[in-house]
């Protein structure tokens, strides 16, 4: 088996990718990882779009500024908050998201990649959600996959 090196960490700062982070911590720390990389991917204009004031000022470069400093403001609370303790490397990226979080997996020679199930669109989406479905579908390396409510299941 390949050693777990380097583990990444996607994150959409939802409660479910929380989970995730706390499966990755836990999975360094034994097997002695090297780096934690935690990327979030900001796809601005569907971010623009979530933002009320989008509709009064239009898509400026001023407010285009302001959804990319949040971002980053969040990764960094994020990773602070639950992944703290191990060696960690940040990303912030822009573009479709499933999209980049493959493209950092190769570029990267990540070995793991720890994935919610679910997100932050609330949606109840069957099984997945469609960027943990097209990363395991696509990633080169493999994938786990953290359910939302795991721990809750009682019955076989
Ligand atoms: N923009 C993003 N950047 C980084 N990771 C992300 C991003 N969006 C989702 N993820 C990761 O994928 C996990 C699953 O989210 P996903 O977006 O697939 O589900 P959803 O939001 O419930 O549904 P959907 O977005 O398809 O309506 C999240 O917990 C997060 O770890
Ligand atoms: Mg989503």
């Amino acid at each position: 088996m390949t050693q777990l090196k380097r583990i990444l960490v996607p994150t959409d700062f939802s409660d479910h990718s929380e989970r995730a982070a706390a499966y990755a911590v836990e999975l360094a720390r034994r097997y002695q990882a090297e780096e934690v990389h935690c990327v979030h991917v900001s796809d601005i204009p569907a971010d623009l779009l979530a933002t009320s004031a989008y509709y009064m000022t239009g898509p400026s470069e001023q407010f285009v500024e302001q959804v990319r400093a949040e971002g980053r403001k969040s990764l960094e609370s994020f990773v602070q908050k639950h992944l703290a303790g191990v060696p960690v490397r940040t990303a912030f990226l822009e573009g479709r998201p499933f999209v980049e979080i493959v493209r950092y997996v190769r570029e990267n020679n990540i070995d793991l990649v720890v994935i919610s199930t679910h997100g932050r669109s609330g949606i109840k989406h069957a099984l997945f959600g469609s960027v943990a479905e097209k990363v395991v579908r696509k990633a080169p390396c493999p994938v786990l996959v953290v359910k939302r409510g795991e721990r809750d299941f009682v019955l076989p």
